[in-house]
């Protein structure tokens, strides 16, 4: 029934599977039929916590029961102790709201060139962005994506970005020039193929951005909130944005985006500059308020580096073992398995076998394999995913 409805009513832009789901508790996702599945995808990298985690949940129905929403004409205290918390906790200074990862890389894109801008240096209005690179769907981060093939349709794009390989500084050094008014990259290409930059090339990328008076902004979308080991990943790079644009979990699955800056960079926004009706609604920023406590309690963060490393081992297991898997590569518990699909399954196929075993997984590219699960995944999981991964490679060689 809601299948037929949603093919009927809802536009086709999405290649779903399954049975409709109904409830989600920890690791576990439950469909209208009763099966059970152990979610690796947790939406994609936004239920970092597990579904319905029960802080979370009080916090949201404590919130609901309370202040739903005001306009940012006025003050409320869940947006305020979230801006305190954000930016004790990084580099940044100062945070805007939004509702979503693409519309906190359009407010970071905004910054970026008024911010030269308001210093009388309108010629700087260039972004260099990465090829592979995603930074959403609407027309300006679609500009700033370095990927052509979700791109097709929309032309013109707007204007003024420049697109260079990852992990190459001398294609940045030439690309940069006194036009260019930011650089912008995720610390690992998420939808790119799982990509993690090398330490070398972001401290490099830092520091031409300092010589050149450049805002490096770092979209940790995918990347932010714990998943890659750190609260954000750039931390285990030692190095900082100017900009950083956050989303997906920061409020466990509620609706939020966020971009941070330093005072400096800040100073590109002023009052009537940008805004949001529901950036930062008091129901979305309690639910973070319970996200960055909970991931920063004691521990929580280094339980994710071990599983990362667990999980990597595992499957880095499967690489020795069966010719078809080519590169096991990530961060913490972002994780890409690329498989050599010139032959046999493709990685779509062997994701629907897992789902038809009872594990979410997801395919990038048709040859990666891509796993975010909840990041209170446990090794019993892993290893049972990895059993079954085991058995359909199997069937490969
Ligand atoms: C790195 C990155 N940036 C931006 C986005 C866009 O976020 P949203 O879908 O919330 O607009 C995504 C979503 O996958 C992402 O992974």
């Amino acid at each position: 029934m809601n299948i037929e409805l949603t093919q009927d009513h809802v536009f086709q832009t999405y290649a779903r599977q399954g049975r409709p789901f109904v409830k989600g508790e920890g690791v576990m996702l439950y469909d209208d039929q009763g099966n059970e599945y152990i979610d690796f995808l947790a939406g994609i990298a936004v239920c970092n916590l597990g579904h319905c985690h029960p802080d979370i949940t009080a916090a949201i129905a404590a919130q609901a029961g309370t202040l739903v929403h005001v306009s940012n004409l006025f003050y409320t205290a869940p947006q305020a102790e979230l801006a305190r918390s954000l930016t004790e906790k990084s580099f940044a200074d100062r945070v805007f709201f939004s509702n979503s990862g693409a519309e906190a890389n359009e407010a970071a894109i905004k910054l970026a060139r008024r911010f030269f801008q308001a210093k009388g240096e309108a010629h700087r209005f260039k972004i260099i962005t990465m090829k592979q690179s995603f930074h959403g769907r609407t027309m300006a981060t679609l500009s700033a994506t370095g990927q052509d093939k979700i791109k097709k349709g929309f032309y013109p794009l707007l204007e003024g970005f420049v697109h260079v390989p990852f992990n190459d500084i001398e294609a940045l050094k030439s690309a940069l020039d006194d036009t260019v008014c930011a650089v912008m990259m995720e610390p690992v290409q998420g939808e790119g193929g799982v990509i993690p930059c090398d330490s070398e090339y972001l401290e490099s990328v830092r520091q031409l951005c300092t010589d050149t008076g450049t805002l490096l902004i770092f979209d940790e979308i995918q990347t932010g909130m714990g998943r890659c080991g750190t609260l954000f990943a750039h931390e285990s790079y030692g190095v900082t944005p100017d900009i950083m644009t956050l989303a997906k979990a920061l409020a466990n699955g509620v609706p939020i985006g966020a971009m941070l800056a330093t005072e400096a960079a800040a100073s590109g926004f002023d009052v009537g500059s940008h805004g949001s009706t529901f950036g930062g609604t008091p129901l979305a920023t309690a639910a973070a308020l319970g996200v960055v406590r909970l991931i920063s309690e004691d521990g929580f963060l280094a339980s994710v580096c071990e599983k990362g490393a667990y999980f990597m081992a595992q499957l880095n297991g499967l690489k020795e073992k069966h010719k078809k898997v080519v590169d096991v590569r990530g961060k913490g518990l972002l994780i890409g398995m690329e498989l050599d699909v010139s032959k046999g399954k493709t990685a779509s196929e062997l994701m629907s076998e897992c789902f038809k075993k009872g594990f979410i997984i997801n395919a990038i590219q048709d040859k990666i394999l891509r796993f975010a699960p909840p990041l209170i995944i446990g090794t019993a999981e892993i290893n049972q995913l990895v059993a079954v991964l085991d058995s359909l490679l199997a069937g490969e060689d």
